[in-house]
């Protein structure tokens, strides 16, 4: 497999001190900021104007994970303060291939979000049109739930969909990664994986290390 990416979500950091909580997790492939707007999730972050200030002291790219309903009037606003992928949820958009291809237009990769109960049938069709695919592996909204293996079939399709067409698609997962969990869902095709409070929650980069390895093991 390609080497895994680990990209630690800062919903686990402390907010007064972004950017020291950024220095430390420097050997991150990406640094996941979610966004939520408590509608479509029951929880609330942060906007452009934060999130702008992360992209203007992180040495890290942006990997923006939009909770947000209006994902087609929204995201545009996150390429252009310069994030390095722009990933909104299927159930939020409402022409979710308009919206990636505006994303890239404006040099961001696009991403499409799946919930856990949302079906990935429709989607695989529509690989090309996406850079990455996150499959949801709680509901989100918040840190620190537990990993539902359930999603796993979802991604065994995405996996066998990608390499049937070729394609450079990122698959990620988000919710409940760990170096217990992470290995699961490598072996069913993930690359790419969002972990909060397994990195927060001990020394980020102790952290970041043993999930690389575990992901590298499985
Ligand atoms: C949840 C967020 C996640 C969250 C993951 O809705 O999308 O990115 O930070 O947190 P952990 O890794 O603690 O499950
Ligand atoms: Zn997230």
């Amino acid at each position: 497999m390609t080497a895994p990416r680990i990209n630690p979500s800062i919903l686990s950091a402390d907010f007064v001190n972004l950017e020291s909580e950024l220095a430390r997790i420097a050997s991150a492939d990406l640094v996941h900021v979610d966004v939520m707007d408590n509608h479509f999730v029951p929880n609330l972050t942060f906007g452009p104007p934060v999130v702008e200030r992360i992209q203007q002291v992180s040495p890290i790219p942006l990997d923006v994970h939009l909770m947000i309903t209006g994902a087609d009037a929204h995201a545009p606003a996150y390429a252009e303060l310069g994030a390095y992928s722009v990933t909104f949820h299927a159930e939020a958009a409402e022409d979710p291939v308009a919206l990636a291809r505006r994303l890239r237009e404006m040099g961001a990769r696009a991403g499409i979000a799946l919930k856990p109960g949302t079906s990935v049938a429709r989607y695989l069709e529509l690989l090309p049109e996406f850079d990455q695919v996150l499959v949801m592996t709680v509901e989100p909204g918040f840190g620190g739930q537990s990993f539902m293996p359930e999603t796993m079939p979802k991604l065994r399709e995405l996996r066998a969909a990608r390499d049937r067409l070729g394609l450079d698609v990122w698959l990620q997962v988000d919710g409940g990664v760990s170096a217990e969990t992470i290995g699961v869902a490598a072996e069913a095709g993930a690359d790419t994986f969002v972990a909060g409070s397994a990195v927060y929650g001990g020394v980020p980069e102790d952290r970041i290390a043993e999930l690389r390895a575990a992901a590298r093991d499985h």
